[in-house]
């Protein structure tokens, strides 16, 4: 198969032969699986990641929210660590949960955590459109934002919640500047939850470069999704840092 003939949105059919677990190479270009016949290119540009991700908002046979139903409970676990991490004190909790998609994760945290201002930002207009349309996050601003520039003026937030989104950026230096901008967004002593597969390739590299961006850093969490999407039950880590 040569790129001329990948379709816009990157979704690759799977080739009877079958293609191993999780990355494929085409044109000396490696892709890796997002499920569903879904490949996305471990170094892609903006426009591959909104015409990846538009696609997967609403057209494709099996959409991201019906695929990842379970993402919600991400949220339950992101609203327990902050409330730990920040000593119970979330009254008036003001929440950036960034390349936020679909809302799935918001959707849990708004489930148990009273969030005063509560905003949602990513790059793919489509994944927010489906945000947009539940009524549980009709209190949450949805907006255009690109995770690797801060959004939002220093000490702007108590917590940032980041989910599945770190395998799209393909170079250190995006990762770094990531980490280091939900840090300068945080006020002192505010927390940051990044979860990411346990079996990026990259595991150990953006470990590094989590704990060199935060004050205090934890990986302390790995919980198995069992469900009937990912029946061997399906591994997260969770980053914590605290700025
Ligand atoms: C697998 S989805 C995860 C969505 C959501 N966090 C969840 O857990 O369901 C990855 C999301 O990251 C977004 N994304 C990728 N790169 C981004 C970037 N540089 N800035 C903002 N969003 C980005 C995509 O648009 C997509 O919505």
């Amino acid at each position: 198969m040569s790129s001329q003939e990948l379709p816009p949105h990157l979704v690759i059919p799977v080739p009877d032969e079958g293609w191993p677990a999780r990355f494929h190479d085409v044109d000396g270009r490696r892709y890796m699986s997002l499920g569903s016949e879904i490949y996305a290119p471990t170094d892609p540009t903006i426009g591959e990641v909104q015409s990846l991700y538009g696609y997967w908002a609403t057209e494709h046979d099996n959409p991201y929210d019906k695929q990842h139903a379970w993402i919600k409970s991400v949220g339950y676990a992101c609203a327990d660590l902050i409330s730990f991490y920040l000593g119970g004190e979330t009254d008036g909790l003001r929440l950036l949960d960034m390349a936020c998609g679909t809302g799935l994760v918001s959707q849990g945290l708004r489930e148990r955590l009273d969030i005063a201002t509560h905003v949602g930002a990513d790059l793919t207009s489509e994944m927010l459109d489906v945000a947009r349309s539940k009524p549980d996050l009709a209190g949450v601003s949805l907006v255009i934002g690109d995770v690797r520039k801060p959004m939002f003026a220093p000490n702007s937030f108590d917590a940032i919640t980041g989910s599945l989104f770190i395998n799209h950026l393909g170079n250190s230096q995006d990762r770094i500047a990531t980490f280091k901008g939900a840090r300068e967004m945080l006020r002192p002593g505010g927390l940051f939850v990044m979860i990411d597969t346990q079996n990026n390739p990259m595991r150990e590299q953006v470990a590094a470069e989590f704990y060199e961006a935060f004050e205090y850093a934890a990986l302390t969490h790995e919980i198995a999704h069992v469900d009937s999407v990912a029946p061997d039950g399906f591994m997260l880590d969770y980053y914590v840092g605290q700025a």
